[in-house]
């Protein structure tokens, strides 16, 4: 796919509903009782796999629409053993979370992946869950996984990575462990499991740096909307920074501060950014982010605050490029553990559009020059959010960006496309 530059970049969009809480609301929807009517549904392949998941183990989920749907839900220990291995196609999030709830369930289960899922670490699910009393084994560490549901205890667990699918895999196997199951982090993650289950009436205690939950009589959660998600604005919001002479305004959008990192170190940069209509959506933080363009100067990210914009890093490095000066981001070695190798994946990419960024052992640096980068081509690898990076780097290059594997956005975010043609001038 060819993307021209574009001139600028206005208007005002929505984006669709955001896929961490997505994955959410159908998994703790499916152990819920009664029905969880959602709205605001991120529909995506990974979303879309999550939902397949949940009928495979015997749970009804009716589409009312593309962004409507209705769990029903079957209760905590209501789901039952799948015919067959469950595809969790490229969704590490689906993957991870749904281990710890099968890990409390009768039966065994079988979860599978793709290439690119079947290559990321599993055994950092696996351990603590083991340490539960769950039976878990993985293929050297990866998937294919099998789950055998076994009577589960309680644990103290320190995470060794900052990873919010980790910490959610481990509490959502303490909704079925006896005794109260804590979650230390060393960083703070995103909340989203915890501030669901709270809603949907378990008992979790929060602390600065950690987390526990005890076992509930049962969790329901009504109707749950969605906000938008953060991480699909980022790339126009990033856009709009970059592309001279821009305004644009992102509706609705989630703004939970362990997701929103981007928009601190964006300001640090010297980005104009204005949130307006703060309200709370489905028990998040959101609100209408505005950015319009400005002149950017380089910016450090520590390793304490690479959670918060963990998705984003690849943007910001887009940004960085624009940038004058130097750009360092440190401490974000988990990098190359997503979709693709995203240190190696987006230093060569940028660098073969002109880019001045070298990789790091655990992060990367950008030498900015605050003009348009000069574009040519990008691949994607497969990965979402690289094909994103690729299509943002295309309207604000000189010479535009041929975009190989465009169409891996639909792992998130399938009308991408639509939106970036709709904010063109
Ligand atoms: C996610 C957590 C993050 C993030 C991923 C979604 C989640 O992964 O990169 O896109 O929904 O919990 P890690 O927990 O592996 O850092």
């Amino acid at each position: 796919m060819r993307i021209e530059p574009v001139p600028a970049l206005e208007g005002h969009v929505a984006v669709p509903g955001d896929k961490s809480i997505s994955h959410r609301a159908v998994l703790v929807g499916a152990l819920c009782e009664g029905d969880v009517r959602v709205s605001g549904f991120g529909r995506s392949a990974d979303t879309e796999a999550t939902m397949k998941a949940v009928r495979s183990l015997g749970v009804e989920v009716d589409e009312h629409d593309v962004d409507t749907l209705t769990v029903r839900g079957a209760g905590l220990r209501g789901l039952s053993e799948p015919s067959g291995p469950i595809d969790c196609r490229n969704a590490g999030t689906l993957m991870r979370l749904v281990t710890g709830i099968l890990a409390g369930q009768r039966g065994s289960f079988e979860l599978v992946g793709d290439q690119s899922l079947s290559a990321r670490p599993m055994e950092r699910v696996a351990e603590p869950l083991r340490r539960m009393g769950a039976l878990v084994e993985t293929t050297d560490g990866h998937a294919p996984l099998v789950v055998a549901g076994a009577q589960l205890r309680a644990i103290d667990y320190e995470l060794p990575v900052p990873s919010a699918q980790v910490k959610s895999a481990v509490l959502l196997a303490g909704l079925f462990a006896s005794g109260e199951t804590t979650v230390v982090e060393p960083m703070p993650t995103r909340d989203h499991t915890e501030r669901m289950l709270e809603r949907a009436g378990a008992t979790v205690t929060r602390r600065p740096t950690s987390v526990s939950i005890e076992a509930p009589e049962r969790l329901t959660l009504g109707d749950l909307e969605i906000c938008g998600d953060f991480s699909s604005a980022a790339p126009f919001l990033v856009a709009a920074a970059i592309v001279p002479g821009s305004a644009l305004t992102v509706h609705g959008v989630g703004l939970n501060p362990r997701r929103t990192g981007l928009l601190d170190v964006l300001e640090r940069m010297g980005a104009r950014v204005a949130i307006y209509n703060r309200r709370p959506i489905g028990g998040e933080p959101a609100g209408d982010v505005e950015v319009r363009t400005s002149e950017l100067v380089g910016a450090t990210v520590t390793a304490a605050e690479v959670p918060s914009l963990i998705d984003e890093l690849p943007l910001l490095a887009l940004a960085a490029c624009h940038a004058r000066g130097e750009t360092v981001v440190r401490g974000a070695g988990e990098l190359r553990l997503k979709e693709s190798n995203r240190i190696e994946s987006v230093v060569e990419e940028l660098r073969r559009i002109g880019g001045h960024i070298r990789a790091t052992r655990d992060g990367f640096r950008v030498r900015g020059v605050p003009t348009r980068v000069r574009g040519g081509i990008v691949e994607s690898r497969g990965d979402h959010r690289l094909a994103m990076l690729g299509a943002v780097a295309g309207v604000s290059s000189q010479e535009g960006v041929e975009l190989r594997g465009a169409e891996a956005v639909a792992v998130s975010f399938p009308g991408f496309f639509d939106v970036l043609e709709q904010i063109a001038r």
